[in-house]
This record gives C-alpha cells, sequence and structure tokens, in this order.
C-alpha cells in the first residue's frame, strides 16, 4: 500500500474501543492518515452505526481502506458488507488476512477485539496493509460479487416501482 495516498477509515463499537485505539496508534506511527469515525469510549453503542461510516468512507472514496472492530468482528462485517462495494473481511490469523487481499480484495479489514490478543491484532493488519490483489481469475470473481449486488439494486427498484405504481392506482 502506498502511504501517500492511504487513509485509512476506522470505526469500532465500545467491545472494541482499546484496541481500535491501539490500531490507531500503530497506523499513525506507520505514517498513514487515519480517519477515526468512533467510538470514542465504552459506551455501549450499536457496532451497525460504524460499520456504515467506515463502509460509506471506502466506497466513495475518501478514505482507500477500512478497519471495523467489534467484540468478535462479526456483527460489524456483516453490517459492512450491506454496503455495495464493500469487501470486509474478518480475519483472525495471519493466513486469512493474506489471502483476502490477494483473492478478495478486501477494502475492509474486520476483526473482534474479544477473540484476538492486541500483539495478533497489529500483526493481522501488517499483512493485510501490505499485501496485493492478485487480479486475474480473482478479479472475475470479484465481478460476479458486483453482479450480485446490481441485480439486487435492480430488484430493489423494481419493488419500489411497484409500491408507487399500487399507491397512484388506489388513489
Ligand atoms: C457487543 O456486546 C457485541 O455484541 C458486539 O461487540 C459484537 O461482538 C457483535 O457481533
Amino acid at each position: 500500500m502506498n502511504n501517500a495516498s492511504a487513509k485509512i477509515a476506522l470505526g469500532c463499537d465500545h467491545a472494541a474501543y482499546q484496541l481500535k485505539e491501539q490500531i490507531k496508534t500503530h497506523l499513525l506511527a506507520k505514517g498513514l492518515e487515519v480517519k477515526d469515525f468512533g467510538t470514542f469510549d465504552e459506551t455501549s453503542v450499536d457496532y451497525p452505526d460504524y460499520a456504515f461510516f467506515v463502509g460509506k468512507a471506502v466506497t466513495s472514496g475518501e478514505c482507500s481502506r477500512g478497519i471495523v472492530l467489534c467484540g468478535t468482528g462479526i456483527g460489524i462485517s456483516i453490517a459492512a458488507n450491506k454496503i455495495p462495494g464493500v469487501r470486509a473481511a474478518l480475519c483472525h490469523d495471519l493466513f486469512t488476512a493474506e489471502a483476502c487481499r490477494q483473492h478478495n480484495n478486501a477494502n475492509v479489514l474486520a476483526m473482534g477485539a474479544r477473540v484476538l490478543e492486541p500483539e495478533l491484532a497489529l500483526q493481522i493488519l501488517d499483512v493485510w496493509l501490505k499485501t496485493e490483489f492478485e487480479g486475474g481469475r480473482h478479479q472475475r470473481r470479484l465481478d460476479k460479487i458486483t453482479g450480485i449486488e446490481d441485480t439486487m439494486a435492480v430488484e430493489h427498484a423494481q419493488e419500489l416501482a411497484n409500491i408507487v405504481n399500487n399507491v397512484n392506482n388506489t388513489k
């Protein structure tokens, strides 16, 4: 990853606040720019809100990649993957951190603060940051994921049009 162009979006819930702070310090020490969407203390919050902030920052181009954290990493990765264009990978080891970049071009890394020791989380982060997408046959598969997103968007638009038509017909 080219440091000059890199701006990393960060988001977490209360369960991962401490880990988020450690990750932020780590990223800044590496010379990377960080956009911290919170949360900013250990008061209970809802992880989908932070998944949304980070996902939108990445898909809008404001940030090049994102990191989302919650207790297990599961809830916040599920929520982030609802945003078209987000490819969030939940990683608990170095192998999947590397593979999700090489094969899936994962633009969001999810981790669980109640699962990982902070030291391993930082190692996973470093592998994920430095590993490049391999392209080739993997790009074809990512194009199919985009195809699913596009199909669902068209179906949704058709459902909305049907609702509007039904409302107009009952007037
Ligand atoms: C919060 O208690 C917890 O449910 C959340 O951090 C996460 O683990 C959900 O997937």
